[in-house]
């Protein structure tokens, strides 16, 4: 490994200098003189009227400065706040509390501590009211009202979407010799960052100035939702996103503390610090996934797939506060039918209120990708398991095939490229798939359980483009700005925000291989709304597949730039010009280049340039992508399962991912170790669930596990590379691919594990109870 110059390829990660050290700067980190602190006092209720809030002995407490509650916010127009989805939320709760940690009352004072302590001097009387927990019942007739805030609302209906053609896959179903059907859950995670969220809030009183040092995934769309909810004018909004501890989908939404800093700052005249703790992270952010899922798939009988018949039911919580592109109310769900080849597929979708933390963010996925993919994958399987034929074999008949693409899909998306059959093949043989299920039958016959399970998925990342995606009417594009110093160092001003990503790395790294300079002689500035262009932020893997391509654009502008120079420099046309890494020359004369650092230097002399040209290199450019990317990848995993306990061991994960171009291959695996482990919490571990009466039951990291060095093994990974042919470098986005793919991969391994005892299905997290459950009843069959 080396931090030698390189354009693309591995090198080791230039934040890593100051994070190592401890140096890193995040938003608990920011503390400023007179500086506040808040702290928010929460619902202990799922759902309960307010009859009245008395905060007069938390006023008086000696160091409190203020204490807001929703009338407050009411006077100033701000007790709700609109939700990505075009819903509204409480910023804090005025009529009703709609779910157990809901915002009540937000107290300002002049320590932590001080703030805590007021908060138990408010006394909210609260008159309890039946609880909506089950999405199933949230339709039922007598399901008491969530929304009633809402005019004319009479029932806890979000929305009713569809995509596919129904009549076509009714028509395949009908006639299909084989069809298979699975109810399957997708249940109710955190994304669970290690930093949780924060904001340090500041209203310069003297310049009209506020500025919000806040843990987010998409600063410019943090200040023009500001600007818009509060009123106030955009260019005296300053966001700044310093180093961000996770954001995996948490951290894209607006929450009431952050609003509540901001007001407490107004009200105050000083800044304000409010940062919430773990318990409060769990509890109120953004929770994902909550799908329930009906699949059908139709085949023959030796195994063609035909086609995909699906209905959701999607929990939303009390406020819907999904993320996503406005168009998509079940984001990009409609991507359901994978990577396979099939005739006709149809999907309806059904959101409902229920009294739960709101949200439904893409956890480390683009827009509910993640719950398409498992479906189709678990339904793969399933469909396996009735014909009776190997998973390998039912995958390798049906995968779509290179010359299919550009594959548009019969839910009306267009697949970029892609080579599945090379990818599973990969993967196979790495594992070595033959020799496995022959260690597999032996085992059977001894009454050991091993599984292998097989997961193919294909994402969508990197939206745009604008005509189609725009969150709140803000189109899905980025922007960046390249400047270039006389001595030909460069500072590169992105839109997009990293949250451990790397980013100061491989945006460097673009530019040095567009510029043949060195990426230690390259800044990336990003998170500061004052310092960069705009743009729509991180998540959905779209960072690479959007400002990795307007970086790599704006860097070809600048050498654009630099071979007018350089033909000023060299007398001659800059027709005449070829490019090698880091420099100008005339064709067919070596020895005449110019360099990139001499070029830059020239730019700011007093060389005679064309009288058109401005001179310096410094360049902008906004990237609207013409499509999204689709990465895609093949997984095998290898689990064991204890037989008396259900105690679940992976043995193996072998993954093969195909992202089209690598920028800095270390990077990209890391980013897949990062989603693999977090693909075993899902499918072994983790569930946010509730009591009946709607009490969390998973608000410490003592009920809400997350996976370990310990649960995973030692990752087995291989690649294949089938470049995105409208991406400038051919790259695909990564950062989510392994989140995405490794659920169903477990799952029907430890399904695979349990067919002995006849098990089709179980839903995850197939914890030792769960898997022990599985097979109550079930005689064992060697
Ligand atoms: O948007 P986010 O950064 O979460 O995801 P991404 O665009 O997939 O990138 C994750 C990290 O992997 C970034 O540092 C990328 O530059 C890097 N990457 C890469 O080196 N090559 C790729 N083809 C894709 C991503």
């Amino acid at each position: 490994m080396t931090t030698a110059p390189v354009g693309h390829g591995t090198m080791l990660r230039k934040e890593d200098a100051r994070f190592i050290r401890g140096r890193g700067t995040y938003v608990d980190d920011v503390t400023l003189p007179g500086m506040l602190y808040g702290a928010m006092l929460r619902s202990p209720y799922a759902h309960a009227r307010i009859a009245s809030i008395d905060i007069s002995a938390a006023r008086a407490h000696p160091k409190v400065r203020a204490v807001l509650t929703g009338d407050t916010l009411a006077g100033l127009n701000l007790a709700w706040m609109p939700t990505l989805s075009g819903d509204v939320q409480a910023v804090l709760a005025t009529d009703k509390v709609r779910f157990q940690g809901q915002e009540v009352a937000f107290v300002v004072a002049e320590d932590r501590y001080a703030a805590r302590d007021a908060l138990e001097l408010i006394d909210v009387d609260y008159e309890p009211l039946p609880a909506v927990i089950d999405a199933r019942q949230a339709l039922a007739e007598d399901a008491p009202v969530i929304r009633d805030d809402l005019e004319g609302r009479t029932d806890n209906h979000i929305f009713d979407w569809e995509t596919g053609d129904k009549a076509a896959a009714d028509e395949v179903f009908a006639t299909a010799e084989v069809v298979s059907k699975q109810d399957m859950l997708y249940p109710r995670v955190h994304p669970a960052p290690l930093e949780t969220c924060g904001a340090v809030a500041h209203l310069d009183k003297v310049t009209g100035k506020l500025t919000v040092w806040t843990t987010t995934q998409a600063p410019h769309a943090h200040r023009t939702l500001y600007a818009i909810v509060a009123g106030l004018p955009e260019h005296k909004i300053r966001i700044i996103s310093p180093d961000i501890g996770g954001g995996f989908g948490n951290k894209v939404g607006i929450y009431p503390g952050y609003v509540c800093a901001v007001v407490g700052s107004i009200v105050t005249g000083k800044p304000v610090k409010w940062m919430e703790d773990r318990s409060e992270n769990l509890m109120s952010t953004s929770f994902a996934r909550d799908y329930h899922m009906h699949g059908e798939i139709a085949s023959t009988r030796d195994g063609k797939i035909l086609g995909l018949r699906v209905q959701v039911l999607a929990d939303h919580g009390a406020f819907n506060g999904t993320a996503q592109p406005t168009k998509f109310p079940a984001g990009f769900f409609g991507v359901f039918t994978g990577s396979y080849d099939l005739t006709a597929a149809h999907c309806s979708v059904t959101g409902v209120y229920t009294n739960k933390a709101p949200g439904g963010v893409a956890y480390a996925c683009s827009f509910r990708i993640t719950e398409a993919v498992y479906l189709v994958e678990r339904l793969v399987d399933v469909l396996a398991f009735d014909l009776g034929m190997d998973p390998a074999e039912l995958r390798r008949k049906n995968l779509l095939r290179p010359e299919q693409f550009p594959y548009p899909s019969r839910t009306g998306w267009e697949y970029d490229s892609g080579d599945y059959p090379r990818a599973l093949e990969t993967a196979l043989d790495l594992a070595g798939y033959a020799g496995l299920r022959a260690e597999q039958r032996e085992k059977r016959e001894r009454g050991e359980l091993m599984g292998i399970g097989i997961s193919f998925f294909t994402e969508a990342v990197g939206a745009g483009p604008r005509k189609h995606m725009d969150i709140l009417g803000l189109g899905m594009a980025d922007g960046a700005e390249l400047r270039v110093h006389p001595t030909g160092k460069a500072v590169l001003r992105l839109s997009c925000q990293s949250q451990g990503q790397g980013h100061e790395t491989t945006f460097a790294q673009l530019v040095a291989e567009q510029l043949g300079i060195p990426p230690d002689d390259v800044d990336v500035v990003h998170g500061d709304t004052d310092q960069t262009p705009f743009g729509l932020g991180t998540y959905g893997s779209r960072s690479t597949p959007v400002s990795g391509a307007v970086t790599v654009m704006v860097a070809r502008k600048v050498r654009e730039r630099a071979r007018i120079v350089a033909s000023a420099m060299l007398e001659v046309s800059p027709d005449d010009l070829e490019w090698e890494k880091g420099r100008w020359f005339v064709r067919g004369d070596q020895a005449s280049g110019r360099t990139i650092q001499e070029i830059a230097l020239a730019a700011h002399s007093d060389l005679e340039l064309p009288e058109d040209v401005e001179g310096h290199l410094d360049a902008t450019c906004v990237y609207n992508p013409p499509n999204l990317t689709y990465p895609f990848g093949a997984y095998v995993c290898v689990v064991d399962v204890d037989a008396g306990t259900g105690q679940v061991k992976v043995r193996r994960f072998v993954a093969v991912d195909d992202c089209g171009v690598r920028i800095n291959p270390m990077i990209v695996e890391g980013q897949i170790h990062g989603g693999l482990a977090d693909g075993i919490g899902m499918a072994l571990m983790q569930v946010m669930a509730f009591d009946e009466d709607g009490n969390h039951l998973g608000g410490s990291f003592m009920d809400y596990l997350l996976p370990t060095a310990k649960e995973c093994p030692s990752w087995e990974l291989g690649e294949t590379v089938t470049p995105s042919p409208h991406h400038p470098i051919g790259a695909k986005g990564i950062g989510e691919s392994a989140t995405v793919g490794s659920p169903p991969a477990v799952v029907n391994a430890v399904i695979d594990a349990l067919r002995p005892y006849g098990v089709r299905h179980a839903d995850m997290p197939l914890t030792p109870a769960a898997v022990w459950s599985a097979v109550q009843g079930r005689p064992l069959r060697t």
